[in-house]
């Protein structure tokens, strides 16, 4: 381990800083070590029997043998490269090019390091009429990669029947076939089947992982690659947490931590988890958490079956944006919140701020001084007010962002969402509640094996006037 690692400071979750009504003193911090320390021990067993397959991840060469062999295939007849996928499988691919390209990498030729990237993960009709416009004759310049495991998500169907229609309007079949990447399971499913039927080329979604521990397969790693982002990079950064998050000593290891200190909140009222980065490029990884920590941990039941209805909110924010929207309300408002932030020491780009004009000597305070130092003071500061109203505080030290220490974001945050998981008792790998919301879509689109659903949806879909003003 060469490179700088991520740390987490957790001083400012303890009742040394906040107070014992509201910190977690030593006592709490022995007691959770007896009860994260069986279940690290009892993920590293599991993950020997080959379960939990996203551990496997970052060593999986085959696949990055693949991903990099159709990078090379593709890129020089590639300027626009469009994901077509949702939840799992597009937020991580979001939250990869947000880090690790430049703010204006779709803009600027001179800042890109590959082709442009689009992600699709809605069904908003304005926004893809525009986006298909745009794109409609420049089409053999642009591959599509639809994402789907299952291959039955009605936002990524219909968005594939879209562009599918248009492609073989515009380039014929041998067109649809050339521009169009599917991944998808292995085996079976819809895409799989679409896919085989047109002969597309396409990647695997590895069995047992799940979209949202699925970033570190071809799902995240084939648009990062295409986009320029150093995927070795990423895999090395995760490989490396590997280590980290496997040590069965509760203190040195930052997954248990986090975990347990979350479960803990949760456990005192503290039901909802904000993150708040301190950095553009990491903005995105907080809507990524966001998935993984609600479809991972919001569950009706434990593993037992017996009914429990847990699960933190999690909650992202923006530093320094939300402290102009939010922090009033985190200050002031129920002491019901564990803070997570974000901080990166160091910026892959600085600027030094300006001089004062004459007319407002009262900002000569900031004149010469670093934006990097003006964002981690509001961090601090930020922080700082929190504690002074008992709210504890945890950060994610980044020394700096790019894809060794992004790999290893992801890796620590899916290993805190397995121990979360085991400590609330509950599987954090399935999303039985997503379901019925998608066949309940099936059912008001029609879908003939769902006409007894339309029939019962009906009394809560119709409109009633009487409460209509
Ligand atoms: O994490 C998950 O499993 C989900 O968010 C899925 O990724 C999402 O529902 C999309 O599913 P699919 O890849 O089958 O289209």
């Amino acid at each position: 381990m060469s490179e700088v690692q991520i740390k987490l400071y957790y001083k400012n979750v303890t009742s040394q800083v906040i107070g014992a009504e509201n910190g977690i003193t030593p006592e709490d911090f022995g007691l959770l070590a007896e009860k994260t320390v069986p279940l690290i021990k009892q993920l590293n067993a599991e993950r020997q029997a080959g379960k939990n397959s996203y551990r496997k991840l970052p060593y999986n060469k085959q696949t990055l043998q693949q991903v990099k062999g159709l990078v090379a295939k593709f890129k020089d007849r590639c300027h626009t490269f469009v994901v077509l996928g949702i939840g799992g499988s597009a937020l991580g691919n979001i939250a990869l090019q947000t880090a690790l390209n430049p703010y204006m990498h779709n803009i600027d030729d001179k800042q890109r390091k590959g082709p442009r990237l689009f992600v699709f993960d809605n069904v908003d009709p304005p926004q893809l009429a525009s986006f298909l416009n745009w794109v409609s004759d420049k089409l053999d310049g642009t591959i599509f990669n639809v994402i789907s495991k299952s291959g039955r998500t009605a936002e990524t169907a219909s968005q594939l029947m879209i562009v599918q229609q248009m492609l073989l309007k515009k380039l014929g079949k041998d067109g649809f076939k050339k521009q169009v990447v599917a991944t998808t399971d292995a085996r079976k499913g819809t895409l799989r089947n679409i896919a085989n039927d047109a002969g597309l080329t396409c990647l695997e979604v590895p069995d047992g992982v799940g979209g949202r521990f699925s970033v570190l397969s071809a799902v995240g790693l084939f648009s990062a690659a295409m986009c320029g982002i150093d995927i070795d990079g990423l895999l090395a950064g995760a490989g490396d947490m590997d280590v980290r998050v496997g040590n069965e000593n509760f203190e040195k290891n930052p997954a248990a931590l986090i975990a347990a200190i979350n479960w803990h909140f949760y456990n005192h009222g503290k039901k909802i988890a904000v993150m708040m980065p301190y950095s553009y490029h990491l903005k995105d990884f907080a809507d990524w958490y966001r998935q993984l920590w609600a479809e991972s941990l919001g569950k009706a039941k434990d593993l037992k079956g017996t009914e429990v209805h847990v699960g933190p909110t999690p909650v992202k924010a923006l530093g320094t944006t939300d402290q102009h929207s939010q922090v009033q309300l985190y200050r002031e408002g129920p002491n019901d919140k564990i803070f997570t932030f974000l901080q990166v020491n160091n910026f892959d780009k600085d600027l030094k701020i300006g001089p004062a004009p004459d007319c407002a000597p009262e900002l000569e305070y900031l004149a010469g001084k670093k934006l990097s130092k003006l964002l981690n003071s509001e961090k601090q500061a930020t922080e700082y007010a929190l504690l002074m109203d008992k709210r504890p505080c945890l950060t994610i030290i980044f020394d700096s962002v790019n894809a060794y220490s992004v790999g290893q974001f992801i890796y620590l945050y899916e290993v805190v969402t397995s121990i979360a998981g085991a400590l609330f008792g509950i599987n954090a790998y399935d999303q039985p509640a997503v379901e019925l919301g998608k066949e309940a879509t099936f059912a008001l689109m029609g879908h003939a094996d769902y006409r007894e659903l339309a029939k019962k949806m009906k009394l809560f879909t119709s409109i009633d006037d009487y409460f209509l003003v």
